[in-house]
């Protein structure tokens, strides 16, 4: 195993005796491991970036069909002023509307939304919001052409044959839905919250206006700034060595660190609200985990809480990812936290790299917490009395066996109780 001086010449500074610190970068290689795994990579969504792109819209929309469903979460786009700007793009189409999508959003708004597109014979479905209403619409396009149960489908995504065109205009930094292929919905008769995914589902066509992010509240701006890091942490805590996706993650994330606190106090921050708007899209439309191998982590473990609290996914993480750092610090990925460490937060290496790695993972709660997030289970009133239930699930359908360090039930409970 050999950490590597780097020679950083941004990062390059001065330690208290005055000799220059050329160790900014630190490049963990361990001998024996095994590089990239093969890749495809293909991200067919046409972005359309910056103020007034969604003047470009309609006419891409022709492409897909007359006939929209346009859909909507609790409201907001209608407060800001965003769905008369679409409705007036839409003046040349056949218009059906599905609003009120929740935040963790319902099976129920599926099976609405499917029904809606196979009576009126929807071509496209235009999805306008924050992730929840883009993965409502991701279900809705599959299971407007299938015939059984929606919820089949989420628990079982080859089963999707087919699925209406998406197009979306985003309103939230935070999920990377406007770019991805997958989507999580929740079934309350069940108490789950499962992920699924396919490539049908990816949208055609994405409009990233940063000013439709303005009004997003600090909570929802810190809440989704926590998730766009979590994207990212999930990939690159990985048993694979490959470093341009990390070199390209460790960038993003400290364009979070950089902008998130600004976006938080001045929302309307054309800047701010910019670069995380593209950081949401890059965080994990699978250019950080090209030639990555492991499942997710803190992700399973999040929506289980969301799924028996109907708590705000980003906060869930922001909550989990600390702890879960420093419930799996071991000699094992000690190297790769004190990487972390270093290219991600500037921390000066310590002749104990535990003191490094520590220093990293401390680095991280604090800036969550800086942002304003609550950062225990307590404040949110969630106790214990669900814990062993929602670790067995989460160990089953979210693959934490496979996970950079695999996780048990038991594991899973001494995190949640981590976060009290
Ligand atoms: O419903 P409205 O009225 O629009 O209000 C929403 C909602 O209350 C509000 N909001 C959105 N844009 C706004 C705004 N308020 C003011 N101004 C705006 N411009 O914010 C609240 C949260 O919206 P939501 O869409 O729920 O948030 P987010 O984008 O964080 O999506 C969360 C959902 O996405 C899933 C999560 O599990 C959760 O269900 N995820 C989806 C992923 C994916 N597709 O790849 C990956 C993620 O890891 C995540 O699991
Ligand atoms: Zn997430």
């Amino acid at each position: 195993m050999t950490f590597e001086k780097g020679n950083d010449k941004i990062g390059m500074g001065r330690q208290k005796e005055k000799k220059p610190v050329y160790f900014r970068m630190l490049i963990f290689r361990k001998e024996g491991k095994i590089a990239m795994e093969n890749f495809n990579f293909c991200v067919g969504t046409n972005i359309l970036f910056g103020k007034g792109k969604e003047e470009q819209l309609s006419e891409l929309l022709k492409k897909y069909g007359t006939r929209v469903l346009l859909t909507y979460g609790g409201g907001s786009i209608k407060r800001t002023g965003l769905y008369d700007k679409v409705k007036k793009l839409l003046e040349d189409f056949e218009v059906f509307e599905l609003g009120g999508i929740e935040p963790n959003p319902r099976i129920d708004s599926v099976y609405e939304g499917a029904t809606i597109c196979r009576e009126e014979d929807v071509d496209v479905i235009l999805a306008v919001g924050g992730g929840s209403t883009i993965d409502c619409s991701k279900a809705i396009a599959a299971a407007a052409y299938y015939e059984g149960d929606a919820w089949d489908l989420i628990l079982d995504p080859s089963k999707i044959e087919k699925a209406l065109p998406i197009c979306t205009i985003l309103t939230l930094s935070a999920t990377g839905s406007e770019m991805d292929n997958g989507g999580v919905i929740t079934n309350l008769r069940t108490k789950e919250k499962l992920g699924f995914g396919h490539p049908l589902l990816l949208p055609k066509v994405s409009v990233l206006n940063p000013e439709n992010t303005f009004s997003v509240p600090a909570n929802q701006t810190a809440a989704g700034s926590a998730d766009i890091m979590s994207h990212i942490l999930e990939v690159y805590f990985d048993r694979k060595q490959a470093a341009v996706p990390d070199r390209i993650s460790e960038g993003l994330l400290k364009t979070v660190i950089q902008y998130a606190p600004i976006a938080v106090k001045e929302p309307d921050n054309y800047e701010a609200r910019a670069e995380l708007m593209w950081t949401s899209s890059l965080a994990i439309n699978g250019i950080c985990s090209t030639g990555k191998e492991c499942a997710w982590s803190c992700h399973p473990m999040e929506h289980e809480l969301s799924a028996y609290y109907d708590i705000t996914h980003g906060v869930g993480l922001a909550i989990l990812t600390p702890r879960w750092m420093r419930y799996i610090l071991n000699d094992d990925t000690v190297d790769k936290f004190a990487e972390y460490a270093v290219n991600v937060w500037n921390v000066v290496p310590a002749e104990d790299k535990y003191e490094t790695a520590n220093a990293g993972i401390d680095a991280t709660e604090a800036f969550l917490k800086s942002l304003g997030i609550p950062m225990t289970l307590t404040e949110l009133n969630i106790g214990e009395e669900h814990f062993a239930r929602m670790a067995e699930h989460a160990v089953e359908f979210g693959g934490l066996n496979d996970a950079y360090v695999p996780l048990s039930r038991e594991d899973v409970v001494n995190i949640y109780k981590m976060c009290l």
